[in-house]
């Protein structure tokens, strides 16, 4: 018997996601100063953060696209360093004035306004002044930056994400962060940058509670379920271990203020705990999370670390040609990632898989019982103008079509999904690929080089428009 889904709630949110330093670019006008993507995203051949989309100068154009294409909610972040150009000490008038113009723009067009307060981009004098978020001055300098935007937006703002994909963070640690060479050979940096982050996080969960009247916060993670390769016990066992060193080592300092055990006992057998201060962990109890926001690309698999004695990083695809990732993720005595031999992929290699999406929002409400929002998930590709100016992206289509029926089977089963914020509203910087690997609904004519940054509908966009215009009833 084919089941009747329920249809998607009438407050759905329909929107799509981008963020600072991949769509804005004006990287050092008005008074902003770099932060660490805007350098670590300078490669020869590839384009970097300087014009981006030129969202700063456009932001007025994108926002009527974003009302035509009918969307009601918009995930965004806020650049620290367009705000404290230094990190810290007074606001920079001209930052904080842009924010004000987009989040208006976007209430005057009846869209809810979902900012995220940190993207990856630290600003870089805090970088120079004591390398970012290895150092604990760094939570300090957040919470001051908390404080202002919060209180500054506190009225205009509902909804209110903290960190994004904390976990990505700490596993491509030197793509992420601009980390001096002295540390990289320490293993145990990362999981220190990651406690400082918990404690950012924890601390801005506080503040929106605090100044915001019936205001929501929650991180932005990035999620992604890990089935066992094989039906062998010890691969069962594996893969236990991987989804708490992954995952719920992240969200359980979210929702229980606490770190999950099996993974902090790994990590103090192999000398990489993080240092914990008395009151930390207070601190993320009081700092407790209303929902959780996160971003799904794709599944991973895990098995037995067997007799592996090395740890292995996991391979990152820069080429776009399929089959380059190398290495996968080895934690010796815990766990081995490897690649999910049952999905197709896309040219970057990350496994398709929207029944995964289905599985990931069904476990993590099952585990903490709050609600859940998605603000990334789309599909990376080369997308080709024609002539006529169109961008036939049927892929894309296929791809995004899929991801909304797992939210609704999801859903019809008691999930409670607040917003689907698909990555990306147009074309950005990808974090690999500059313009190549594009996700948008919107085209951005550019290259490498530059470019007009002339906006396109794609025939995903119209798609999407009628997606929203039906509530979801006509994908
Ligand atoms: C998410 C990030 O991990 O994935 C985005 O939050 C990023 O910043 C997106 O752009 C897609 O990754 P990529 O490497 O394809 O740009």
């Amino acid at each position: 018997m084919a089941i009747n889904y329920r249809p998607f709630p009438k407050d759905f949110m329909w929107g799509a996601s981008t963020s600072a330093y991949q769509v804005e670019g004006a990287a050092e006008e008005d008074g902003k100063a770099l932060s660490q993507q805007d350098v670590i995203n300078r490669r020869p051949g590839v384009a970097d953060a300087s014009l981006a989309s030129d969202h700063y100068h456009r932001f007025k154009e994108d926002v009527a696209l974003m009302k035509e294409l009918g969307m009601t909610s918009y995930r965004f972040s806020i650049s620290w360093s367009r705000v404290f150009p230094q990190g810290s000490g007074e606001p920079n008038p001209k930052g904080v004035q842009f924010y004000h113009d987009l989040i208006d723009e976007l209430l005057a067009n009846g869209i809810t306004p979902i900012p995220t307060l940190y993207h990856y981009d630290m600003p870089l004098a805090l970088v120079e002044k004591y390398d970012g978020w290895i150092s604990r001055e760094s939570v300090k300098d957040f919470a001051h930056y908390a404080r202002f935007i919060i209180n500054e937006f506190k009225d205009k703002v509902k909804y209110w994400t903290t960190i994004n994909e904390q976990s990505i963070i700490v596993q491509f640690w030197t793509q992420k962060c601009l980390i001096p060479e002295k540390y990289l050979d320490d293993p145990q940096i990362r999981y220190q940058i990651n406690h400082h982050l918990n404690l950012a996080h924890a601390t801005a969960c506080k503040l929106v509670h605090e100044l915001v009247p019936g205001g929501m916060v929650g991180a932005a993670i990035n999620t992604a379920p890990i089935y066992a390769l094989t039906s062998k016990p010890e691969d069962a066992l594996g893969m236990l271990n991987a989804v708490d060193f992954r995952t719920l080592f992240y969200l359980d300092v979210y929702f229980k203020g606490e770190y999950s055990k099996a993974s902090m006992i790994y990590l103090e057998e192999h000398n990489m705990a993080p240092v914990i201060e008395e009151g930390d962990l207070d601190l993320f109890k009081e700092g407790y999370s209303d929902f959780l926001a996160f971003n799904y690309y794709s599944s991973d698999c895990a098995r037995s670390a067997g007799n592996a004695t090395e740890r292995t990083e996991q391979g990152v695809n820069w080429t776009g040609k399929k089959g380059e990732i190398e290495s996968y993720e080895t934690e010796p005595d815990f766990f081995q990632i490897v690649r999910n031999p049952a999905c197709d992929t896309t040219d970057w290699d990350w496994a398709i898989d929207p029944v995964g999406l289905e599985f990931i929002l069904r476990d993590i409400y099952a585990r903490y019982g709050k609600p859940l929002m998605i603000t990334e998930n789309g599909m990376g590709a080369y997308d080709a103008l024609t002539d006529d100016k169109k961008v036939h992206d049927s892929y894309r289509i296929d791809y995004l079509r899929a991801h909304i029926q797992a939210i609704q089977r999801a859903m019809h089963y008691g999930v409670e999904v607040l917003a689907y914020n698909p990555w990306s509203f147009m074309d950005l910087l990808s974090t690999s690929n500059g313009y190549k690997k594009r996700y948008g609904f919107v085209y951005v004519d550019r290259d490498e080089e530059g470019g007009s940054c002339e906006r396109i509908k794609k025939d995903s966009y119209y798609w999407y428009q009628k997606v929203i215009a039906t509530n979801g009833a006509d994908l």
